[in-house]
């Protein structure tokens, strides 16, 4: 991956495209390649439109959860009810998954990813852009960018609703207590994005910005340096929980599909 010249305005003019000489491409190159096969694998998986829910162990794949629509497999819709009817060939994540990728791909994080590695803008530090203008986030419509506070607020609903789809996914063969290799793998899943979900930098500024003095608010200031800990790993729990995701989803599609059983550790 190269970059001409750039003449933008506030960037550094080079006559080289770089002067560095790593590998500065391999980031946004496996950026890309990583987005876009999660892209790729949520579309397939949601127009796919069956074998998310496992009624024996309760397992439900977290790319139908909340499933909220009457079209949804009997069973499914353990939380909320179906209030909203579809045609049957609208799949019922399209309910859910706008406010779920629209926390993600207006996460901080998120943005630097994909801002560098799809549209180059710029690829990398000191190398230059293809693009001659820069106005960043200050227009339409990457101005909207703003509203990941909102996202964060739907986020939390979704990760509730998770948690909750992870207790009753402790759920045995006939009925009672159980646990199979998805609810570990629900476990790990649910744990992930609460990491990823608390660590936002939204969460930091709800819980400790407009605070003029730390000591006189010592909950708060707690909360604030176990949501910073978080926050200074937002890049890997960004990654660790949208592979968790897929893997649970992909998971609860097998044994729905009947590809293998569910190993069981209890029941
Ligand atoms: Fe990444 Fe909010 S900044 S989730």
């Amino acid at each position: 991956m190269s970059a001409p010249p750039t003449t933008a305005t506030g960037r550094a003019r080079l006559s080289a495209r770089t002067l560095r000489t790593d590998r500065w491409w391999l980031p946004p190159l496996a950026t890309f390649l990583g987005l876009s096969a999660f892209v790729i694998y949520g579309l397939i998986r949601t127009f796919m439109n069956q074998w998310y829910w496992v009624p024996e162990y309760h397992y439900l794949a977290p790319f139908f959860s909340p499933c909220l629509s009457d079209t949804c497999i009997p069973g499914a819709s353990h939380f909320l009810g179906t209030p909203f009817p579809l045609p049957s060939w609208i799949p019922p994540p399209v309910i859910v998954l706008p406010f779920v990728l629209g926390f993600r791909l207006t996460c901080y994080y998120y943005r630097k990813a994909y801002y560098r590695s799809f549209w180059v803008s710029p690829p990398a530090c000191a190398v230059s852009e293809p693009h001659s203008r820069y106005t960043g986030e200050t227009r339409f419509p990457l101005i909207m960018q703003n509203v990941h506070r909102y996202f964060f607020y739907a986020a939390l609903l979704v990760a509730l609703v998770l948690t909750y789809d992870t207790v009753i996914a402790f759920q045995g063969r006939d009925g009672g207590f159980g646990i199979g290799l998805g609810t570990i793998l629900m476990v790990i899943n649910v744990v992930l994005l609460w990491a990823y979900t608390l660590g936002c930098h939204s969460c930091r500024h709800l819980v400790g910005g407009r605070i003029n003095h730390f000591s006189k608010h010592p909950v708060r200031y707690w909360m604030w340096t176990q949501v910073t800990k978080l926050n200074s790993r937002h890049m890997l729990l960004a990654w660790a929980s949208l592979i968790s995701v897929a893997v649970v989803d992909l998971y609860v599609m097998l044994i729905a599909g009947g590809f293998f059983a569910d190993p069981r550790l209890i029941n």
